[in-house]
Protein backbone atom coordinates (compact mmCIF):
# COMPACT_ATOMS: atom_id res chain seq x y z
CA UNK A 1 0.00 0.00 0.00
CA UNK A 2 1.02 3.81 -0.57
CA UNK A 3 3.54 4.57 2.82
CA UNK A 4 1.03 6.75 3.64
CA UNK A 5 -1.37 4.37 3.45
CA UNK A 6 0.18 2.38 6.08
CA UNK A 7 -1.15 1.22 9.04
CA UNK A 8 1.16 2.55 11.74
CA UNK A 9 1.80 -0.81 14.11
CA UNK A 10 3.90 0.91 16.87
CA UNK A 11 1.72 -0.15 19.62
CA UNK A 12 -0.40 -3.06 20.57
CA UNK A 13 1.96 -5.73 21.47
CA UNK A 14 -1.07 -8.46 22.98
CA UNK A 15 -2.58 -7.64 19.36
CA UNK A 16 0.38 -8.21 17.46
CA UNK A 17 0.77 -11.51 19.16
CA UNK A 18 -2.80 -12.39 18.47
CA UNK A 19 -1.70 -12.09 15.31
CA UNK A 20 -0.20 -15.44 15.29
CA UNK A 21 1.09 -17.34 12.09
CA UNK A 22 0.10 -13.99 10.42
CA UNK A 23 3.08 -12.13 11.70
CA UNK A 24 5.07 -13.40 8.69
CA UNK A 25 5.34 -10.95 6.25
CA UNK A 26 5.80 -13.18 3.40
CA UNK A 27 5.63 -16.82 3.52
CA UNK A 28 5.83 -19.33 0.51
CA UNK A 29 3.02 -18.90 -0.45
CA UNK A 30 3.69 -15.47 -1.80
CA UNK A 31 7.15 -15.68 -3.07
CA UNK A 32 5.61 -18.62 -4.94
CA UNK A 33 2.80 -16.20 -5.84
CA UNK A 34 5.28 -13.49 -6.83
CA UNK A 35 7.65 -15.92 -8.49
CA UNK A 36 5.33 -17.39 -10.82
CA UNK A 37 4.27 -13.54 -11.91
CA UNK A 38 7.93 -13.27 -13.03
CA UNK A 39 8.29 -16.02 -14.99
CA UNK A 40 8.83 -15.17 -18.37
CA UNK A 41 5.93 -15.30 -21.12
CA UNK A 42 5.83 -15.09 -24.73
CA UNK A 43 5.51 -11.38 -26.05
CA UNK A 44 4.75 -13.07 -29.64
CA UNK A 45 1.37 -13.50 -28.63
CA UNK A 46 -2.21 -11.49 -27.11
CA UNK A 47 -1.88 -13.27 -24.31
CA UNK A 48 1.87 -12.34 -23.29
CA UNK A 49 1.46 -8.89 -24.25
CA UNK A 50 -1.25 -8.49 -21.83
CA UNK A 51 0.32 -10.81 -18.78
CA UNK A 52 3.88 -7.71 -19.00
CA UNK A 53 0.97 -4.95 -19.32
CA UNK A 54 -0.12 -5.61 -16.32
CA UNK A 55 3.01 -5.73 -14.37
CA UNK A 56 2.50 -1.96 -14.58
CA UNK A 57 2.28 0.37 -12.36
CA UNK A 58 -1.10 1.47 -10.85
CA UNK A 59 -3.01 3.27 -8.51
CA UNK A 60 -3.97 1.12 -5.28
CA UNK A 61 -3.05 -1.93 -7.55
CA UNK A 62 -6.92 -1.47 -8.69
CA UNK A 63 -5.89 -3.08 -12.23
CA UNK A 64 -8.88 -0.72 -13.31
CA UNK A 65 -7.91 -2.29 -16.74
CA UNK A 66 -9.23 -4.05 -19.56
CA UNK A 67 -7.41 -5.56 -22.83
CA UNK A 68 -8.81 -6.88 -26.21
CA UNK A 69 -7.30 -8.27 -28.92
CA UNK A 70 -8.44 -6.23 -31.59
CA UNK A 71 -7.49 -6.09 -35.52
CA UNK A 72 -3.51 -5.97 -35.70
CA UNK A 73 -3.37 -4.68 -32.12
CA UNK A 74 -4.36 -4.36 -28.53
CA UNK A 75 -7.24 -1.94 -27.26
CA UNK A 76 -6.66 -0.89 -23.51
CA UNK A 77 -9.86 -0.56 -21.84
CA UNK A 78 -10.69 1.76 -18.47
CA UNK A 79 -12.34 -0.64 -16.13
CA UNK A 80 -14.31 1.98 -14.52
CA UNK A 81 -15.68 -0.70 -11.92
CA UNK A 82 -12.38 -0.49 -10.12
CA UNK A 83 -12.54 3.22 -10.23
CA UNK A 84 -11.35 4.89 -6.79
CA UNK A 85 -14.01 7.86 -6.59
CA UNK A 86 -12.33 9.19 -3.05
CA UNK A 87 -8.70 9.16 -4.38
CA UNK A 88 -9.43 9.87 -7.76
CA UNK A 89 -12.53 11.25 -8.73
CA UNK A 90 -12.04 12.18 -12.10
CA UNK A 91 -10.14 9.25 -12.53
CA UNK A 92 -6.99 10.89 -13.57
CA UNK A 93 -4.57 7.69 -11.80
CA UNK A 94 -6.86 5.81 -13.82
CA UNK A 95 -6.23 6.39 -17.17
CA UNK A 96 -2.46 7.24 -16.42
CA UNK A 97 -2.40 3.79 -15.22
CA UNK A 98 -3.64 2.60 -18.21
CA UNK A 99 -0.65 4.16 -19.81
CA UNK A 100 1.72 2.57 -17.59
CA UNK A 101 0.47 -0.75 -18.56
CA UNK A 102 0.22 0.58 -22.65
CA UNK A 103 3.90 1.75 -22.31
CA UNK A 104 4.60 -1.81 -20.54
CA UNK A 105 2.86 -3.76 -23.52
CA UNK A 106 4.88 -2.20 -26.39
CA UNK A 107 8.01 -2.58 -24.94
CA UNK A 108 7.01 -6.11 -24.34
CA UNK A 109 5.82 -6.51 -28.30
CA UNK A 110 9.36 -4.44 -29.54
CA UNK A 111 10.82 -7.40 -27.92
CA UNK A 112 9.33 -9.23 -30.07
CA UNK A 113 10.27 -7.86 -32.99
CA UNK A 114 7.10 -6.12 -33.70
CA UNK A 115 6.34 -2.03 -33.64
CA UNK A 116 3.76 -0.67 -31.35
CA UNK A 117 2.04 2.48 -32.44
CA UNK A 118 0.22 4.45 -29.70
CA UNK A 119 -3.17 6.21 -29.89
CA UNK A 120 -5.46 7.44 -27.04
CA UNK A 121 -9.02 7.30 -28.97
CA UNK A 122 -11.33 9.93 -26.80
CA UNK A 123 -14.83 8.33 -27.49
CA UNK A 124 -16.79 7.76 -25.17
CA UNK A 125 -14.93 6.43 -21.74
CA UNK A 126 -12.05 6.84 -24.14
CA UNK A 127 -9.19 3.82 -25.03
CA UNK A 128 -5.85 3.09 -25.37
CA UNK A 129 -5.21 2.33 -29.22
CA UNK A 130 -2.24 0.07 -30.16
CA UNK A 131 -1.40 -1.14 -33.67
CA UNK A 132 1.20 -3.74 -34.00
CA UNK A 133 3.63 -4.03 -37.43
CA UNK A 134 6.43 -6.07 -38.24
CA UNK A 135 10.01 -4.10 -37.80
CA UNK A 136 10.22 -3.28 -34.06
CA UNK A 137 13.57 -3.14 -31.87
CA UNK A 138 14.05 -4.45 -28.42
CA UNK A 139 14.50 -2.00 -26.32
CA UNK A 140 16.60 -2.34 -22.67
CA UNK A 141 14.22 -1.17 -20.71
CA UNK A 142 12.36 -4.18 -20.82
CA UNK A 143 14.45 -6.17 -19.28
CA UNK A 144 13.15 -4.07 -16.12
CA UNK A 145 9.86 -4.67 -16.82
CA UNK A 146 9.66 -7.65 -14.10
CA UNK A 147 12.00 -6.49 -11.67
CA UNK A 148 10.77 -2.46 -11.01
CA UNK A 149 8.12 -2.51 -7.77
CA UNK A 150 7.40 0.74 -5.88
CA UNK A 151 9.64 0.54 -3.06
CA UNK A 152 8.36 2.30 -0.50
CA UNK A 153 11.25 1.53 1.99
CA UNK A 154 13.36 4.29 3.77
CA UNK A 155 16.51 5.13 1.04
CA UNK A 156 19.95 6.07 2.22
CA UNK A 157 20.56 9.46 0.92
CA UNK A 158 23.24 8.86 -1.31
CA UNK A 159 22.86 11.54 -4.21
CA UNK A 160 22.29 10.06 -7.88
CA UNK A 161 24.82 10.34 -10.38
CA UNK A 162 24.71 13.62 -12.57
CA UNK A 163 24.73 11.22 -15.77
CA UNK A 164 22.05 8.87 -14.89
CA UNK A 165 19.60 11.94 -13.68
CA UNK A 166 20.15 12.98 -17.41
CA UNK A 167 19.23 9.17 -18.00
CA UNK A 168 16.07 9.34 -16.28
CA UNK A 169 14.56 12.54 -18.03
CA UNK A 170 15.87 11.25 -21.42
CA UNK A 171 13.38 8.22 -20.97
CA UNK A 172 10.90 9.45 -19.44
CA UNK A 173 10.21 11.85 -22.43
CA UNK A 174 7.07 10.85 -24.53
CA UNK A 175 4.90 13.42 -26.70
CA UNK A 176 3.10 15.62 -24.28
CA UNK A 177 4.41 14.60 -21.03
CA UNK A 178 8.18 14.81 -19.51
CA UNK A 179 9.85 14.38 -15.62
CA UNK A 180 11.06 17.26 -13.79
CA UNK A 181 13.78 15.69 -11.31
CA UNK A 182 14.48 18.41 -8.18
CA UNK A 183 17.37 17.77 -6.24
CA UNK A 184 18.10 21.07 -4.29
CA UNK A 185 17.27 20.66 -0.62
CA UNK A 186 15.56 23.56 -0.20
CA UNK A 187 13.18 22.78 -2.81
CA UNK A 188 12.61 19.58 -2.01
CA UNK A 189 11.48 20.77 1.28
CA UNK A 190 8.46 23.22 -0.50
CA UNK A 191 7.37 19.73 -2.02
CA UNK A 192 7.57 18.30 1.14
CA UNK A 193 5.52 21.44 2.65
CA UNK A 194 2.91 20.42 0.10
CA UNK A 195 2.81 16.78 0.49
CA UNK A 196 2.24 17.36 4.54
CA UNK A 197 -1.19 20.10 3.66
CA UNK A 198 -2.39 17.45 1.60
CA UNK A 199 -1.78 14.10 3.35
CA UNK A 200 -3.33 15.65 6.30
CA UNK A 201 -6.86 16.52 4.26
CA UNK A 202 -6.61 13.07 2.91
CA UNK A 203 -6.23 11.06 6.56
CA UNK A 204 -8.26 13.11 7.86
CA UNK A 205 -11.20 12.66 5.27
CA UNK A 206 -13.40 9.53 5.78
CA UNK A 207 -14.18 8.53 2.55
CA UNK A 208 -11.00 8.41 1.71
CA UNK A 209 -9.39 6.19 4.34
CA UNK A 210 -12.51 4.29 4.29
CA UNK A 211 -11.81 3.33 0.13
CA UNK A 212 -8.32 3.14 1.01
CA UNK A 213 -9.03 0.15 3.72
CA UNK A 214 -11.01 -1.05 1.54
CA UNK A 215 -7.98 -1.90 -1.06
CA UNK A 216 -5.51 -2.89 1.82
CA UNK A 217 -4.82 -6.65 1.84
CA UNK A 218 -3.73 -6.81 5.90
CA UNK A 219 -1.85 -10.68 5.06
CA UNK A 220 -0.54 -12.53 2.12
CA UNK A 221 -3.85 -14.90 1.96
CA UNK A 222 -5.89 -12.13 1.26
CA UNK A 223 -3.36 -10.82 -1.23
CA UNK A 224 -3.43 -13.73 -2.60
CA UNK A 225 -6.74 -14.41 -2.42
CA UNK A 226 -7.67 -11.25 -4.80
CA UNK A 227 -4.37 -10.85 -6.32
CA UNK A 228 -5.21 -6.48 -6.37
CA UNK A 229 -4.87 -4.25 -3.83
CA UNK A 230 -2.27 -2.94 -1.48
CA UNK A 231 -0.42 -5.50 0.21
CA UNK A 232 0.84 -4.11 3.76
CA UNK A 233 4.42 -6.14 3.73
CA UNK A 234 4.92 -4.22 0.41
CA UNK A 235 5.17 -1.26 2.81
CA UNK A 236 7.05 -2.31 5.43
CA UNK A 237 3.71 -3.68 7.76
CA UNK A 238 3.29 -6.81 9.50
CA UNK A 239 1.10 -8.87 8.47
CA UNK A 240 -2.04 -9.71 10.87
CA UNK A 241 -5.62 -10.94 10.31
CA UNK A 242 -8.10 -8.84 8.31
CA UNK A 243 -9.95 -8.17 11.35
CA UNK A 244 -7.29 -6.99 13.30
CA UNK A 245 -5.24 -5.54 10.36
CA UNK A 246 -8.35 -3.46 10.18
CA UNK A 247 -9.04 -2.50 14.07
CA UNK A 248 -4.77 -1.86 14.07
CA UNK A 249 -5.76 0.92 10.69
CA UNK A 250 -8.51 2.58 12.36
CA UNK A 251 -6.29 2.94 15.55
CA UNK A 252 -2.91 4.02 14.17
CA UNK A 253 -3.45 5.24 10.71
CA UNK A 254 -3.03 8.91 12.40
CA UNK A 255 -2.02 11.92 10.53
CA UNK A 256 0.64 12.59 12.56
CA UNK A 257 2.09 9.01 12.14
CA UNK A 258 1.35 8.75 8.40
CA UNK A 259 3.61 12.31 8.11
CA UNK A 260 6.04 12.03 10.25
CA UNK A 261 6.69 8.63 7.82
CA UNK A 262 6.26 10.43 4.81
CA UNK A 263 8.94 13.64 6.08
CA UNK A 264 12.02 10.68 6.72
CA UNK A 265 11.43 8.93 3.70
CA UNK A 266 11.30 12.09 1.61
CA UNK A 267 14.45 13.04 3.49
CA UNK A 268 16.24 9.81 2.69
CA UNK A 269 15.78 10.31 -0.85
CA UNK A 270 18.05 11.06 -3.38
CA UNK A 271 15.54 14.00 -4.98
CA UNK A 272 11.77 14.25 -6.30
CA UNK A 273 10.08 13.40 -9.67
CA UNK A 274 7.52 15.19 -11.08
CA UNK A 275 5.80 14.29 -13.92
CA UNK A 276 4.08 16.99 -15.90
CA UNK A 277 1.96 17.26 -19.32
CA UNK A 278 0.81 19.95 -21.81
CA UNK A 279 -3.05 19.54 -20.85
CA UNK A 280 -5.06 17.92 -18.35
CA UNK A 281 -7.02 15.86 -20.53
CA UNK A 282 -7.54 11.98 -20.51
CA UNK A 283 -5.23 11.54 -23.41
CA UNK A 284 -2.41 13.69 -21.61
CA UNK A 285 -3.30 11.78 -18.39
CA UNK A 286 -2.48 8.40 -20.32
CA UNK A 287 0.84 9.86 -21.78
CA UNK A 288 1.73 11.57 -18.28
CA UNK A 289 1.48 7.24 -17.28
CA UNK A 290 3.50 6.56 -19.82
CA UNK A 291 6.44 8.88 -18.89
CA UNK A 292 6.01 7.27 -15.48
CA UNK A 293 6.53 3.99 -16.37
CA UNK A 294 9.62 4.79 -18.37
CA UNK A 295 11.09 6.74 -15.67
CA UNK A 296 10.37 3.67 -12.93
CA UNK A 297 11.71 1.31 -15.47
CA UNK A 298 14.82 3.16 -16.13
CA UNK A 299 15.70 3.91 -12.53
CA UNK A 300 14.68 0.06 -11.69
CA UNK A 301 17.71 -0.49 -15.23
CA UNK A 302 20.01 2.24 -12.66
CA UNK A 303 19.36 0.35 -9.81
CA UNK A 304 17.55 3.06 -8.33
CA UNK A 305 13.84 2.79 -6.36
CA UNK A 306 11.36 5.08 -6.49
CA UNK A 307 7.86 4.96 -4.66
CA UNK A 308 5.30 7.70 -5.51
CA UNK A 309 3.85 10.47 -3.51
CA UNK A 310 0.96 11.40 -5.02
CA UNK A 311 -0.56 13.47 -2.69
CA UNK A 312 -0.15 17.17 -3.47
CA UNK A 313 -1.34 16.47 -7.29
CA UNK A 314 -4.32 14.18 -5.90
CA UNK A 315 -6.02 17.36 -3.69
CA UNK A 316 -7.41 20.13 -5.73
CA UNK A 317 -6.23 22.82 -3.55
CA UNK A 318 -2.45 21.85 -3.48
CA UNK A 319 -2.21 21.13 -7.04
CA UNK A 320 -1.90 24.63 -8.52
CA UNK A 321 0.17 25.56 -5.22
CA UNK A 322 2.70 23.07 -6.86
CA UNK A 323 1.94 24.29 -10.22
CA UNK A 324 2.96 27.62 -9.34
CA UNK A 325 5.94 26.39 -7.03
CA UNK A 326 7.60 24.79 -10.02
CA UNK A 327 7.07 27.07 -12.56
CA UNK A 328 4.86 24.84 -14.65
CA UNK A 329 2.66 27.64 -16.43
CA UNK A 330 -0.34 26.36 -17.69
CA UNK A 331 0.99 22.42 -17.71
CA UNK A 332 -0.33 20.10 -15.06
CA UNK A 333 1.66 18.26 -12.62
CA UNK A 334 0.54 14.84 -13.11
CA UNK A 335 2.23 12.62 -10.59
CA UNK A 336 5.24 13.06 -7.53
CA UNK A 337 7.76 10.61 -7.11
CA UNK A 338 10.91 10.13 -4.68
CA UNK A 339 13.90 8.28 -5.64
CA UNK A 340 16.85 6.89 -4.26
CA UNK A 341 19.08 4.38 -3.36
CA UNK A 342 17.63 1.31 -0.28
CA UNK A 343 16.57 -2.13 -0.24
CA UNK A 344 13.43 -3.87 -2.54
CA UNK A 345 10.20 -4.53 -0.44
CA UNK A 346 8.20 -7.65 -1.03
CA UNK A 347 6.00 -7.60 -4.10
CA UNK A 348 2.70 -6.76 -4.63
CA UNK A 349 0.46 -9.28 -6.92
CA UNK A 350 -1.69 -9.22 -9.90
CA UNK A 351 -4.79 -11.12 -11.04
CA UNK A 352 -4.36 -13.45 -13.68
CA UNK A 353 -4.22 -12.35 -17.34
CA UNK A 354 -7.95 -14.15 -17.82
CA UNK A 355 -9.32 -11.64 -15.77
CA UNK A 356 -8.91 -9.17 -17.36
CA UNK A 357 -9.31 -9.68 -21.25
CA UNK A 358 -12.11 -8.06 -22.55
CA UNK A 359 -13.36 -10.75 -25.48
CA UNK A 360 -16.15 -8.63 -27.40
CA UNK A 361 -15.26 -7.84 -30.46
C1 LIG B 1 -1.32 6.84 -11.23
C2 LIG B 1 -0.68 6.17 -10.04
C3 LIG B 1 -0.82 6.72 -8.78
C4 LIG B 1 -0.21 6.12 -7.68
N1 LIG B 1 -0.29 6.72 -6.44
C5 LIG B 1 0.40 6.20 -5.41
C6 LIG B 1 0.48 6.89 -4.18
O1 LIG B 1 -0.05 7.98 -4.02
N2 LIG B 1 1.21 6.34 -3.17
C7 LIG B 1 1.87 5.15 -3.34
O2 LIG B 1 2.52 4.69 -2.40
N3 LIG B 1 1.80 4.47 -4.50
C8 LIG B 1 1.11 4.97 -5.54
N4 LIG B 1 1.12 4.33 -6.75
C9 LIG B 1 1.83 3.06 -6.89
C10 LIG B 1 0.86 1.88 -6.86
O3 LIG B 1 0.26 1.75 -5.58
C11 LIG B 1 1.61 0.61 -7.26
O4 LIG B 1 2.03 0.74 -8.60
C12 LIG B 1 0.74 -0.63 -7.12
O5 LIG B 1 0.42 -0.86 -5.77
C13 LIG B 1 1.43 -1.87 -7.66
O6 LIG B 1 2.66 -2.09 -7.02
P1 LIG B 1 4.00 -2.19 -7.85
O7 LIG B 1 4.14 -0.92 -8.65
O8 LIG B 1 5.10 -2.34 -6.82
O9 LIG B 1 3.90 -3.37 -8.76
C14 LIG B 1 0.53 4.91 -7.85
C15 LIG B 1 0.67 4.37 -9.13
C16 LIG B 1 0.08 5.01 -10.22
C17 LIG B 1 0.26 4.44 -11.61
Amino acid sequence: MPTRRTVLLTGGATLLAAGGGYMLTRGPDHDAATAALRTPRDPAHFIGLVHYATLAENSHNAQAWRFRETDGGVAILPDLSRALPAADGDHHHLYASLGCAAENLMLAAGSSGRAAAFDFVAEGDGQVAIALAAGGRPDPLFDAVPARQCSRSDYDGRAVPAADLAALEAAARVEGAEVMLITDPAMIAQVLDLILTANTAQVSDPAFTAELKSWLRFNARAAIATGDGLYSAASGSPALPDALGRFMFDRFFTVSAENARYARQVRSSAGLAVIHSDHDTPAHWVQAGRACQRFALQATALGIRHAHLNQPVERTETRPQLQTLLGLGHRRPDLVLRFGYGPGMPRSLRRPVAAVIDARV
